[in-house]
C-alpha cells in the first residue's frame, strides 16, 4: 500500500496506471473508517485493478460552528484498515495542498443543496462537491463508490457527475448497520452509552414507516406523523426533519409512489444524526 499526500504525484501515478488499462475504484473518506466503508472498500477491490482511498477531512464542508477541529482522526488505525484491506493507494493531502493559496472556485448543485441537511449546515454541499470534483480530478476513477447512509450527499454527486459530463460512474452501496439497526456513522462515536440506546429510535421510526408502507399506507403526511409520535416518546431525541422525497430531485412526494426516499435528521445531546430508508412501489 502506497501513502501519497501531494496531489501532483497521485495524479501522475494514476495516470500511468490507467494508461496501462488498470480499471481505479475509488473511495473518497474523511477517515475515522467503519465497517461502512469497509462495504465500500471490498466492493471496490471485487470490480477494480487498482484501488484509492482518500483520507482527508474537508474543512470546506465544516461550517464555522460545527466538529471540524473535533473530528476523529484515528489516522494509524485508518491505515492498518486499509493495509488489511490490500488497498493500492491512500491519497492523504494536507488542506493547503488542496486548497491553495487565493482558491475560489467552488462547485454549487443548485436546489438540491439548499434543503434537509442543507437548511442545517450551509455551505456543506459546496463543500462536499467541490472536493469530490476535486478528487476526481486527480484520480480518475472509472467506478467511485459511495453510501446510501448519506443520501442527500448521494444524490447530489450523481447529479454532478451527470450535469458536468464527469467520466465516473457512481456505485451507490447500502447503509450498514449494527445488530441493533443504529446506522453505523463516524460521528456515533460521540455518543454516550444512553444516546446510543436513543438514536436506536431512527432505526425503528424507519421500520414503522415501513411496515405502514407494506400495509398498504400511501400517504405520506400519516406516515411522517406516526414517525413523529414514536420519536416524541423520547424526550432527549429533537427532530430536525422527516420526509418522503422522490429519489432523484429530493421533492417531497404526497404519495408514496415510484422510487421513494424517507429520510430523517435528529440531535441528541451535541450530535446530529441522519437515517433514511430508500424504497420502490411500481406506479
Ligand atoms: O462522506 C464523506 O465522508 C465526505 O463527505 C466525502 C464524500 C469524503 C467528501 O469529503
Amino acid at each position: 500500500m502506497q501513502i501519497i499526500s501531494k496531489p501532483e504525484k497521485l495524479f501522475k501515478i494514476l495516470k500511468i496506471l490507467k494508461l496501462k488499462s488498470k480499471t481505479i475504484g475509488f473511495v473518497p473518506t474523511m477517515g475515522a473508517l467503519h465497517e461502512g466503508h469497509l462495504s465500500l472498500i471490498r466492493q471496490a477491490k471485487k470490480e477494480n485493478k487498482i484501488v484509492v482511498v482518500s483520507i482527508f477531512v474537508n474543512p470546506k464542508q465544516f461550517g464555522p460552528k460545527e466538529d471540524l477541529k473535533s473530528y476523529p482522526r484515528p489516522l494509524s488505525k485508518d491505515l492498518a484498515f486499509c493495509r488489511k484491506e490490500k488497498v493500492d493507494f491512500i491519497f492523504l493531502p494536507k488542506a493547503k495542498d488542496i486548497y491553495g493559496k487565493n482558491f475560489s472556485t467552488y462547485i454549487q448543485v443548485e436546489g438540491l443543496s439548499s434543503v434537509l441537511c442543507g437548511k442545517a449546515r450551509p455551505g456543506h454541499f459546496r463543500g462536499v462537491a467541490t472536493i469530490v470534483t476535486k478528487l476526481f480530478n486527480l484520480v480518475h476513477p472509472d467506478i467511485a463508490y459511495l453510501g446510501m447512509k448519506d443520501a442527500q450527499q448521494l444524490i447530489i454527486i450523481k447529479r454532478m457527475v451527470k450535469d458536468l459530463n464527469i467520466p465516473v460512474k457512481i456505485k451507490a452501496m447500502p447503509t450498514v448497520r449494527e445488530a441493533d439497526g443504529l446506522a453505523i456513522s463516524s460521528r456515533n462515536m460521540y455518543l454516550n452509552k444512553s444516546e446510543k440506546l436513543d438514536a436506536l429510535v431512527l432505526s425503528r421510526a424507519l421500520n414503522l414507516a415501513k411496515l405502514m408502507i407494506k400495509n398498504g399506507a400511501r400517504d405520506s403526511l400519516s406516515i411522517v406523523n406516526r414517525m413523529k409520535e414514536l420519536i416524541k416518546q423520547n424526550k432527549s431525541v429533537r427532530i430536525e426533519y422527516i420526509e418522503i422525497l422522490d429519489t432523484e430531485t429530493l421533492r417531497p412526494l404526497n404519495r408514496v409512489i415510484g422510487n421513494y426516499l424517507i429520510v430523517l435528521a435528529v440531535r441528541i445531546g451535541t450530535t446530529r444524526l441522519i437515517d433514511n430508508f430508500w424504497g420502490k412501489l411500481s406506479r
